[in-house]
């Protein structure tokens, strides 16, 4: 449908406690277009991640309504959700074993046009390919050891895998050097148009080019445009932009 990867917060609180808890998010509202790219930027403890994370249902919202390509996402069974949804963690999770077995991880009937695809997405597939094993190499403790954006980059390439409506990266690229995250994003624009994509960072380089930025202090919305006017009118903005 039309409405394929949308993602609606209406006045959204979240506390990790049931009840009396501090909140964590406070009366989130925003819209995300289908194939949007929505940045999401704000000091440690913001509530990025919490946000983000209410998306999948890893965690309910306390009040509010969240919806993914309009309908409520509280109804939905959260396996059936997160189908259409992948996530990459802060922190990187690679296994014993090979680059491929690493990348089609919960997706091993994925061919291996999709998965070489889903690795030139994420600027992965050169690095890859430049060891003598190429996808066969063996990472872990008696094989390569990646670096931490190379690593990364292997954990987007497994989201990308999925083919999800919606990617989240979840400030996992702050390992991964500027042209290369600058690569990574310039890849999914143009191989998956239609790919709704929320970037949690810490750079304001890696937001910047965002369709729109959400800009996140103590658990509110105290920004929310695009760069420019986020420069001229988010006091919050300017100043993780002069740090
Ligand atoms: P960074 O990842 O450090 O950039 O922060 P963030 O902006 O993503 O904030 P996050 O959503 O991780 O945290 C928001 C608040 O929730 C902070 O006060 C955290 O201490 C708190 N918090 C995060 N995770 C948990 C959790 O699992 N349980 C509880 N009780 N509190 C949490």
């Amino acid at each position: 449908g039309e409405q394929r990867g949308s993602i609606d917060f209406d006045n959204v609180s979240f506390s990790y406690e049931a009840a009396g808890g501090d909140p964590v998010l406070r009366n989130v509202t925003f819209s995300c277009l289908p194939g949007q790219t929505v940045g999401i930027i704000g000091s440690t403890g913001s509530g990025k991640s919490s946000l983000v994370n209410l998306i999948p249902r890893f965690y309910d919202a306390s009040s509010g309504t969240i919806r993914v390509n309009g309908k409520d996402i509280s109804g939905m069974n959260p396996r059936i959700l997160r189908e259409k949804i992948a996530v990459v963690p802060q922190k990187t999770v690679l296994f014993t074993g090979t680059v491929l077995e690493n990348i089609c991880f919960g997706n091993e009937q994925a061919t291996r046009e999709e998965i070489e695809h889903a690795a030139k997405m994420a600027e992965a597939h050169d690095f890859i390919t430049s060891f003598p094993e190429g996808y066969d190499t063996l990472l872990g403790q008696k094989g390569v050891n990646f670096s931490g954006g190379q690593k990364q980059r292997v954990s987007i390439a497994r989201a990308l895998v999925r083919k999800p409506e919606i990617l989240i990266l979840d400030d996992c690229t702050s390992a991964v050097d500027v042209a290369t995250e600058a690569n990574i994003k310039e890849a999914l624009r143009t191989y998956a148009q239609h790919l709704t994509c929320l970037i949690i960072a810490q750079r304001i380089t890696s937001v910047m080019d965002a369709d729109q930025i959400v800009v996140m202090d103590q658990g509110r919305i105290v920004g929310l445009g695009k760069h420019e006017e986020l420069m001229g009118s988010c006091k919050v903005y300017q100043e993780i932009f002069q740090s």
